[in-house]
């Protein structure tokens, strides 16, 4: 390991099927107002709101609802959280919710009091917040992103066909996390095993990069292996909760920045999924699942990828599929570890075709146009390339 790197992380979580008690002490560390943000209303069918708001109420908060933060939420919904929260003088955000919920909960918390568009400022300029932040909380109910514990806030700008990630500094990271594996067993099948992918990708993305050796690589290789074994239970049986428990920490492991330490990463794969989820509004994981073989064949067929790209690859196959090198050339290797890694993923049902989410031949220009192209994994595309793969995505 080569990399020079400060570790810590700011998050305070709570984990278990009796989690929310937590909150009571959690709540008395802020002022007496707390805006309630959540999604479309699943939390109000299976329970989770109620219990919540007892709890807000008995420790005398004063509730700001803040309903309807969409999957990939919107710029127009950043501002108008922003208004509602700076109008109340909130002392505390509260997110009930995915990573929408969660993301988009610390995009108004910089956004409330900040002076310029906050569009401009954290989604164009990338600057960090230099106005009042107002404090997260988290409670998750739907597990992939990991935004429970770290400063990932990614906001869809449907009128500029971008969809963009900004991270914030530690100042962002929700204070504490809430996390019952129970209240993931509601998730339809659908988002659930869009959200085992997500946790796939961002290993994958930190993994897949590099040719030093790496703790962090060892790491990840035991989180992929943990999330294959348990996403094979859960989607039989998505009420097993030893399943959904180990998948809920892998999630949260797998980008609350600890794998990234040390050592390049990639993201690519990003770039690709949130360019298609800007012009498609297709589920996150879904859009990272259609690009990811595409991708890394295109990695290890490329004459000019960088130093380890196959290496790493045969490592893979070996390290996370169990792969028998015996007789069998690097390259032979690497191709029968994506061939595992899609064996996985037609097994755990994901969306494998781009057409399916909306993809068509007419889009794909504007798709390209909205890629990042990113220098730190084994190849950097070029638009000639996102087109190529794109269309071997459909
Ligand atoms: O809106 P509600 O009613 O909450 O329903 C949601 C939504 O329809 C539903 N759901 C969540 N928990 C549920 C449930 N339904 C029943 N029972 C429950 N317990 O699931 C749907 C999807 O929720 P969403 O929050 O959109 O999913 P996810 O957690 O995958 O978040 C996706 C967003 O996170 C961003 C994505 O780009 C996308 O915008 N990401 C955030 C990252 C970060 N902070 O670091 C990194 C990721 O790579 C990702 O980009
Ligand atoms: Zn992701």
């Amino acid at each position: 390991m080569f990399g020079n790197f400060t570790y810590s992380n700011p998050t305070k979580l709570y984990f278990g099927d009796e989690s929310l008690s937590y909150l009571h002490d959690e709540l008395k560390n802020y002022g007496p107002t707390v805006m309630l943000a959540y999604g479309g209303g699943s939390i109000k069918k299976n329970g989770i709101y109620d219990a919540v708001c007892e709890i807000l109420h008995a420790e005398g908060k004063r509730i700001v609802e803040l309903p309807g933060v969409m999957p990939n939420p919107t710029v127009e919904k950043l501002y108008e959280g922003a208004r509602l929260a700076r109008e109340n003088n909130v002392d505390l955000i509260l997110a009930v919710g995915g990573g929408s919920t969660i993301d988009y909960a610390k995009g108004v918390s910089c956004s409330a009091w900040c002076e310029e568009d906050p569009w401009q400022k954290y989604y164009t300029r990338f600057e960090e917040a230099t106005c009042k932040v107002i404090p997260v909380g988290a409670i998750l109910t739907m597990v992939g992103t990991g935004s429970e514990m770290n400063g990932g806030s990614v906001i869809t700008n449907h009128s500029l066909g971008l969809k963009v990630g900004k991270v914030f500094g530690d100042y962002a990271f929700p204070k504490f996390a809430i996390l019952n594996p129970k209240y993931t067993f509601t998730v339809p099948q659908y988002q659930m095993v869009a959200g085992f992918f997500d946790i796939m990708s961002h290993i994958l993305e930190q993994y897949l990069s590099g040719s030093d050796d790496n703790t962090t690589d060892y790491l990840a290789e035991g989180l992929m292996r943990s999330l294959v074994h348990s996403s094979r239970i859960a989607v039989k049986n998505p009420q097993n909760y030893e399943a959904r428990s180990n998948i809920m920490w892998t999630a949260t492991w797998a980008l609350n920045t600890l794998i990234a330490k040390g050592k390049s990463t990639d993201w690519e794969v990003h770039m690709l999924g949130q360019a298609m989820g800007a012009i498609t509004d297709a589920t996150h994981g879904m859009t990272l699942a259609v690009v990811s073989l595409p991708y890394y064949r295109h990695i290890i067929n490329s004459p000019n990828a960088k130093e380890g790209a196959v290496a790493k690859f045969a490592r893979f196959a070996a390290n996370v599929w169990n792969v028998d090198r015996t007789g069998k050339s690097e390259k032979q290797m690497a191709e029968e570890g994506l061939k595992a890694l899609e064996n996985w993923m037609c097994e755990i049902g994901l969306v494998m075709h781009s057409a399916e989410l909306g993809v068509t031949e007419e889009n794909i220009p504007a798709i390209a146009d909205g890629t990042f192209l990113l220098d730190s994994g084994y190849v950097t595309l070029t638009r000639d390339d996102v087109v190529k793969i794109l269309r071997e995505s459909m």
